[in-house]
């Protein structure tokens, strides 16, 4: 059973009044907010222990390195890691998906090879893969997607073929809260000999995510859409595949051994953590996994189910309204257009009224392409929000649609 009053009251930045009306944050897809615990981590390392991490021989810098090699254990620990050393700290998902386009295709690309993604991939998991394929000749390909937001699966044989070197897929479209099969699609990319990145940016915030039965070899996620602060993301792989990349950024810490020739890697993960990281992030990001946990990622899910189809329910009660996105197997977020009504205009009522939903082409314009649109509304739940607030959302939308006939 879940204790609302307790987790609503453990976030200040809902506590706020927008426009003289209480807060009401429906755009967790974009970034959630932070607890106060996470805040207080931050804080307590910027106030109590402030020093650079495995360089110092001293109380603090040993206290700070301690605290960040014990995230990532966390991390490890959340995502069924086998070895804490599969955990590399990025910026975010976009900067882990960059890493693996940078260090693992450029090496591994030749021209005539294959990068397979899809037609529902935010532009962090699609622009990379077009710059790659410029530099090394490798094509890219698409799965499509259908009208009801799902993959059209129908010509997988065709378009997964020994040719494919790199399958990279979403586990949950950030725009249409899709949640794709993605064991079974790691599988067909392995029968192929692919190598398989999911991108875990909106799946590992929302529910519980076991690398080593998808058995992906590389999975990225951001800290900041999961109650961490921003500035920090993993990329988690597979150690062989991991000892098989070329660095991505060289400077410090990454190396081994520098002479003025040449320079030898230090181990994984510190080869990929080059300069001083993102310290307190890092710290931040473990409180928000030990708040999670105290909640349980099971109870976080099942919530946000019930949330989404209490608000699906009430918002498809309204006249003009196109809810996109599939019927069942769906995160918690809902795209969505009202006739006569320009998605900004909606956003920007909502605001009035204290409600802050996304509204644009939520970076992944060839969702939009395919529907037609040129933006739709995406309001965003996380384990914070209420059935009143989903109420008070559906009342205010009703209101706005008076004054657009
Ligand atoms: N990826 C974030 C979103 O979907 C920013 O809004």
């Amino acid at each position: 059973m879940i204790d609302l009053k307790k987790i609503r009251s453990d976030f200040p930045g809902l506590q706020i009044n927008v426009h003289g009306k209480p807060y009401v944050y429906f755009d967790s897809a974009a970034t959630s907010q932070k607890p106060k615990m996470v805040i207080d981590a931050v804080t307590s390392y910027y106030t109590d222990y402030t020093a650079n991490v495995h360089r110092g021989i001293y109380f603090a810098s040993e206290k700070a390195t301690n605290h960040y090699e014990s995230v990532r254990a966390q991390v490890a620990q959340l995502i069924h890691a086998s070895s804490e050393r599969n955990i590399i700290f990025t910026k975010g998902t976009t900067e882990s998906i960059n890493m693996v386009a940078y260090s693992w295709a450029r090496k591994h690309l030749k021209p005539g090879d294959e990068i397979l993604i899809t037609e529902m991939e935010h532009h962090s998991n699609l622009v990379p893969w077009q710059i790659a394929a410029q530099d090394t000749g490798a094509i890219l390909k698409y799965i499509p997607i259908t009208m009801d937001g799902t993959l059209d699966l129908s010509d997988i044989g065709l378009l997964l073929s020994p040719s494919t070197k790199l399958f990279a897929i979403t586990q949950q479209s950030n725009v249409l809260g899709t949640v794709n099969p993605i064991k079974e699609l790691v599988r067909k990319g392995h029968d192929m000999g692919a190598v398989v990145l999911v991108d875990a940016a909106q799946s590992v915030p929302h529910q519980s995510v076991d690398v080593q039965d998808l058995n992906c070899d590389f999975l990225a996620f951001s800290g900041h859409k999961m109650l961490g602060p921003t500035g920090v993301g993993v990329l988690y792989g597979k150690m062989e595949i991991l000892e098989d990349m070329t660095p991505f950024h060289g400077g410090g810490e990454m190396i081994n051994r520098v002479t003025m020739q040449e320079s030898t890697w230090n181990d994984i993960p510190y080869r990929f953590e080059a300069g001083t990281p993102n310290i307190a992030q890092v710290i931040g990001l473990g409180a928000a996994i030990d708040y999670l946990n105290d909640i349980g990622m099971a109870t976080v899910h099942f919530y946000e189910q019930e949330l989404l189809a209490h608000a699906k329910n009430a918002l498809s009660d309204i006249d003009g309204i196109t809810i996109y996105g599939p019927e069942n197997n769906c995160g918690a977020v809902i795209p969505f257009n009202i006739d006569g009504i320009h998605a900004a205009d909606l956003a920007q009522f909502l605001d009035q009224d204290g409600i802050a939903v996304r509204a644009g082409h939520h970076c992944a314009q060839p969702i939009m392409d395919k529907f037609g649109v040129s933006s739709t509304v995406r309001a965003s739940f996380y384990v914070y929000n209420t059935k009143d607030e989903v109420d008070q959302f559906i009342q205010c939308l009703n209101n706005i649609k008076k004054y657009f006939v």
